[in-house]
């Protein structure tokens, strides 16, 4: 529980505690491009879920506090199985995630068993443990494109990312129908109406929103691809298709730029952020720093069968 006084702490107050608290415990603060601008602000390392992978991978920090999802806190200590791993609010899961259900996902890879199995990170060590290979939206395609071409494989959860890699490879692989809320939310009428209003912008998609969203796309990719071609495009505007806590790192990054956060289908919420992402405050970044709370415990034998497919996929990108 967040400690009382804790509240009554200013936000400058607040983050000096947290940068003294994490020197103290030679900690590692991450955050994924959809946390609230204030944790990017105090974050040792912000990325896409690959890159945040790759940095667990290497820190030597003795604490990482990973400001995400569960996944990515389960990813870290996977991969740093001394390491303690705290996330801010243990309840911050993921609805891609939680569209494969373990059980039912080895049945569906039992029953394929010629079938190479690659699941999205986005998943839980249960079914990681029954993947071959795993991706992130930032590597899927050379990941695809590193096996032989008549390969059979199996990709999951995400049917729309799945989708996108089949189109543009050329591959049939067998897709798990899973996908993420908040993508899956954005309106193709509405960013179309958008467009009309800006002519001059370009459309910037994940890979996790829906085919026509993908079509209509000047660049389809993840967080940091996105990111990378907005900065080094020569556009003005941007009509932004992904979860809006994007936009702090594109005006960072390209401050002379305007992005616009593409609207979902109900005008009346704001559904393009994601519900998950945004449990973390700084409050709850405190309290895992100071009382270690909400640390990520992994079963040795369940880490031991998610690592390898990890393992893949940071040796193939
Ligand atoms: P990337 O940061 O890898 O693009 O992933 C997006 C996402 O949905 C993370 O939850
Ligand atoms: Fe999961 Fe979607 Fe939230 Fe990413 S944006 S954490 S895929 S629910």
């Amino acid at each position: 529980m967040v400690e009382e006084n804790v509240n009554k702490m200013s936000v400058e107050e607040l983050k000096r505690e947290i940068l003294r608290l994490k020197e103290e415990k030679n900690a590692l603060i991450m955050a994924h491009y959809y946390q609230r601008d204030e944790i990017q602000e105090i974050a040792d390392f912000i990325g896409d879920s690959l890159a945040l992978a790759r940095k667990a991978a290497e820190t030597d920090a003795e604490m990482i506090v990973m400001c995400g999802v569960h996944f990515m806190g389960e990813t870290a200590k996977i991969l740093c199985p001394d390491k303690k791993v705290v996330i801010p609010d243990a309840k911050a899961g993921c609805s891609l995630a939680d569209s494969c259900d373990p059980e039912e996902f080895a049945r569906f890879v039992e029953a394929h068993p010629d079938h190479t199995v690659v699941s999205y990170v986005n998943t839980s060590a249960a079914v990681k443990a029954h993947t071959d290979i795993v991706v992130t939206s930032g590597n899927a395609r050379k990941v695809i494109d590193s096996l032989p071409e008549d390969e059979k494989i199996i990709f999951g959860p995400d049917k729309n990312l799945g989708e996108y890699i089949n189109s543009v490879t050329g591959r049939k692989m067998l897709l798990w129908d899973g996908a993420c809320h908040v993508h899956e939310r954005f309106s193709l009428d509405r960013i179309l109406a958008m467009k009309k209003e800006h002519p001059g912008a370009r459309i910037l998609v994940h890979p996790e929103c829906k085919r026509p969203l993908q079509l209509i796309a000047d660049k389809v990719g993840s967080t940091a691809a996105l990111l990378e071609f907005a900065s080094k495009d020569d556009a003005r505007e941007y009509i932004v298709v992904t979860e809006s806590g994007i936009l702090f790192e594109m005006r960072k990054k390209c401050p002379e730029k305007v992005f616009l956060a593409a609207p979902a289908e109900d005008a009346e919420c704001q559904c393009n952020m994601c519900d998950y992402m945004k449990m973390n405050t700084l409050e709850k970044v405190y309290d895992a720093l100071l009382n270690e709370t909400n640390e990520i415990r992994v079963d040795a034998d369940l880490a031991a069968r998610a690592l390898r497919p990890i393992e893949r996929m940071l040796s193939l990108s």
